[in-house]
């Protein structure tokens, strides 16, 4: 069932869990994530970056292959499909491509501008039922070509897009996309804290995902965070699957090389991938 993102992450907001956005990158990943949220029972949120989108010919492509699973896998769980870190115009044109979710992350622009950008998205959005996230200082790192320097969010700034009537608030606490350098710091709880004292219910969104100790999830969670992206973790999963096919020779025994044989170990690393962070972020059996 394809539904907007607010009410699946007010609920996990309320009830103590997250739910996950997973990244896709083509048919494989979409039907690998959607059937997992099936068996588990979970909501979940499919994210699309700018980079995949165009990868996968455009966003009226992905609107139209994930309506169409949805239907032909029989998926009866909540699933949003919202644009990972749009750009102004990006998010225009996820709004009219049929996305039912969008971020617009004006984290780049003075915070005047990010108000009053976010200001009119969320007035476009709401007025076809479809869900927002805007993000207030910047998650560190490189994904698709969106770069950020990880400065962490001043908590005033997050009241202030928040009154937006955002439904769910992406802040840099000191995450990052990608793998994590060894000599991370960790999560900057202190300014979460801040942030949800800030912001009064809002749903929070923990950006970078992947590579993020169990403990660290745990504890953003208790303090707001109600939405956690996981990227590179299923693209490293299926890398080491493919990978360990290949180098087994099973591409060259019989029909191995068949590309339904060929991506199958992948796509069940990215199911197990999904499966294990629904069961940390809390969200199995809360559809
Ligand atoms: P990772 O690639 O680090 O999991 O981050 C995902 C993300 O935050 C998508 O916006």
């Amino acid at each position: 069932m394809l539904v907007n993102a607010t009410e699946m992450l007010k609920k996990a907001r309320a009830e103590g869990y997250a739910v996950g956005q997973f990244n896709i990158n083509n048919l494989e990943w979409t039907k690998a994530v959607l059937l997992t949220a099936e068996e588990c029972k979970s909501p979940v949120i499919l994210g699309v970056s700018e980079g995949a989108g165009k990868y996968m010919t455009g966003y009226k492509t992905v609107a139209a292959m994930v309506k169409a699973m949805i239907e032909e896998l029989n998926i009866t769980v909540p699933v949003a499909l919202h644009l990972d870190h749009g750009s102004y115009e990006g998010t225009k044109k996820c709004i009219e491509a049929g996305f039912s979710s969008v971020m617009f992350d004006g984290s780049h622009y003075p915070i005047e501008e990010n108000v009053a950008k976010t200001k009119e998205l969320v007035e476009l959005a709401h007025s076809l039922g479809i869900s927002v996230e805007a993000e207030v200082g910047s998650i560190g790192g490189e994904e698709d070509g969106v770069v950020g320097r990880g400065e962490v969010a001043d908590a005033n700034e997050c009241k202030m897009i928040a009154d937006l009537g955002i439904d769910f608030l992406a802040a840099g606490i000191g995450n990052i996309h990608g793998k994590y350098p060894a000599n991370w710091q960790g999560l900057d709880f202190e300014a979460l804290e801040a942030i949800k004292n800030a912001t009064e219910g809002m749903p929070l969104v923990l950006h970078g995902g992947t590579g993020i100790p169990a403990d660290m999830i745990k504890k953003a969670i208790s303090l707001g965070v109600a939405k956690i992206n996981v990227n590179t973790e299923c693209q490293l999963s299926f890398a080491a699957a493919t990978r360990e096919y290949i180098e087994a020779g099973k591409d060259q025994q019989g029909k191995g090389y068949d590309p339904r044989k060929l991506l199958l170990p992948g796509f069940e690393a990215i199911k197990a991938t999904v499966k294990e962070k629904m069961e940390l972020f809390g969200s199995v059996n809360k559809a």
